[in-house]
């Protein structure tokens, strides 16, 4: 049941349909397969936080422990973007590259986000806002520069 609620949250800001065949990623450090896990580990602990705030089960310290590990894994993905890593099985726009300011600028409103989201974990009004200001910074870059 949390399950199928998180999921439906979920569905439009991941992507979670219909995945098809995988591609597997043969470059030598495998740079696009390095960021789609970071955003999966970032998801990890992102998604319980959603499902507490949903189904009003919110409590401060399971909160705040997945706060804290997002906290930890925000700089993840951000380094395997490398010149000339736009190859499937990639999902990221061309726009990446292409807009690098943009990006840099939505990815900055993300780190900052999840600060502020971290600082008023153990608030659950406070942390009810500050977490949907991140979830809008996810959506707000994977519309941009992110396809399905
Ligand atoms: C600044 C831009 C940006 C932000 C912010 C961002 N993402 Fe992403 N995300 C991307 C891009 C680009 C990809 C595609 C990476 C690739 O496939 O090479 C991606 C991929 C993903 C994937 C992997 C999808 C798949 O099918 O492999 C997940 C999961 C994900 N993001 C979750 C999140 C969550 C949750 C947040 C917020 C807590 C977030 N992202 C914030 C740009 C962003």
């Amino acid at each position: 049941m949390l399950r199928a609620v998180s999921l439906m949250a979920l569905a439009g800001l991941v992507g979670l349909t219909g995945c098809g065949a995988k591609i597997e990623d043969t470059r030598p450090g495998k740079p696009v397969q390095t960021r789609q896990d970071a955003f999966h580990e970032i998801l990890r602990e992102f998604e319980p936080m959603g499902v507490m705030l949903r189904t009003r089960t919110y409590q401060a310290e399971p909160f705040a422990r997945h706060a804290e590990r997002l906290f930890e894994l925000r700089d993840e993905p951000w380094p395997h973007f490398g010149p000339d890593t736009h190859y499937p099985p990639t999902k990221a726009k061309a726009e990446v590259w292409s807009q690098p300011e943009l990006f840099e600028r939505q990815r900055l409103e993300f780190i900052a986000a999840t600060e502020a989201l971290r600082a008023v974990a153990r608030d659950e009004e406070a942390a009810r806002s500050a977490y949907f200001k991140v979830y809008d910074t996810c959506k707000a870059c994977h519309e941009r520069f992110k396809g399905r």
